[in-house]
């Protein structure tokens, strides 16, 4: 039996590629290497959304919640759900400044295993010696799996020192892919990645910076402060990371060190399930409460935020009316979707 296969143009900068039926249409421009904006892959930021000039798509079952009902009547679509069922024009932006970076798929080793939490391990990958991954501070890739099945993993180290790939992987209880990290997985073994992925990148400025890390969220926010810091970039950040448990803040004495190297960086952990703070640096409560309350009026802000979508939704909730402009806010939502819907 053979699939069939949908020519998709678009607009304005004319690019045409082939889209498989079923296959979500954010997928496939990502596998040509057009880095088309996106978020959570999930149907849920409407980070994707693109205008429908012409053709047919379908969704996997009822309308994302990443989009309105008005939205859907004045014609836009979510590329990462959207599956075509005719050829298709579209209207979407391509990101210029993550243009010049390459989408590759690479086989590489993994070189290192270490435990940071009882449910985070740091993991070095080295590419083959003759490749290269050029990336931009705040980038992800995705480990392709089995069966066209794919996870998507923050990039932690800068660029500067691409020598070994860093990533911070939370388990999540029975998943396919991060549970094998925490046993059947060694180092030494081949993994097939493709990246670097998405437009939640670094922007060169003097606009004090808020940065705002859940969990895992630490990972593209390392990347960029490590590019900034170990530059001699001058540049006012507060970085808040939140967390449930002190052992969850799990580069914290890392942070630590930084402050004391860096006077015009400060850091704020936040808890939200422990009963006493401790270190002084360390606060109680909500990660995007604590910063409004640290900083009632946001205009004069640039807000960079990573880590699950419960934490992104409230930002993106709270923060413009605190004076925040919309486009001074770069998020990237660790969603997920069952591979049932990813896939089909
Ligand atoms: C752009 C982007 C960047 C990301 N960066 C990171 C990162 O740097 N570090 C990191 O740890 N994670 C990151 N994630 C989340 C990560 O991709 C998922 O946690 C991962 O795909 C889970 O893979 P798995 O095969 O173990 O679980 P699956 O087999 O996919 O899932 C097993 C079950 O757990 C649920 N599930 C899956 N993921 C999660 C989750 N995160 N939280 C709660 N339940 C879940 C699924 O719905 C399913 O029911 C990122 C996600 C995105 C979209
Ligand atoms: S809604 Fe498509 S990337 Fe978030």
């Amino acid at each position: 039996m053979t699939t069939e296969e949908y020519t998709v143009r678009i607009e304005p900068h004319g690019r045409t590629i082939r889209v498989r039926e079923g296959q979500p249409v954010l997928e496939a421009a990502l596998a040509a290497g057009l880095n088309l904006p996106h978020s959570c892959k999930s149907g849920h930021c409407g980070s994707c959304r693109a205008r429908l000039r012409a053709g047919e798509i379908r969704y996997p079952s009822v309308r994302p919640p990443g989009i309105t009902a008005a939205e859907v009547q004045a014609g836009n679509i979510l590329l990462c759900q959207a599956r075509p069922l005719s050829d298709l024009v579209l209207e979407a932006r391509l990101i210029a400044r993550v243009a010049d970076v390459e989408i590759k798929t690479l086989p590489c080793r993994i070189a290192r295993l270490t435990p940071l939490a009882p449910d985070v391990m740091q993991v070095f990958l080295r590419l083959p010696a003759v490749e290269t991954l050029r990336f931009h501070p705040g980038q992800y890739l995705d480990v392709l799996l089995e069966g066209g099945r794919r996870r998507s993993f923050s990039i932690a180290s800068p660029p500067h020192d691409s020598e070994l790939i860093e990533l911070h992987v939370r388990r999540v209880p029975g998943g396919g892919f991060t549970e094998r990290l925490f046993g059947a997985v060694e180092s030494g073994a081949l993994l097939q990645i493709e990246g670097p992925i998405g437009q939640f990148t670094y922007r060169e400025g003097d606009t004090p910076l808020l940065m705002i890390a859940g969990g895992t969220g630490f990972a593209p926010l390392k990347s960029m402060l490590r590019h900034i810091l170990e530059r001699n970039v001058e540049r006012d950040i507060h970085l808040y990371w939140g967390a449930r448990q002190p052992h969850d803040i799990y580069e914290e004495a890392l942070v630590l060190d930084w402050v004391h190297r860096y006077p015009r960086l400060r850091f704020s952990a936040v808890l939200s399930e422990s009963t006493s703070a401790g270190a002084g640096h360390r606060r109680l409560g909500w990660v995007h409460e604590t910063v409004l309350a640290d900083h009632p009026d946001l205009e004069t802000f640039e807000v960079y935020a990573a880590g699950p979508p419960a934490m992104i939704e409230a930002i993106r909730a709270t923060f413009p009316d605190r004076g925040l402009r919309s486009e001074r806010l770069y998020f990237d939502s660790f969603d997920y979707a069952p591979d049932s819907a990813r896939s089909k």
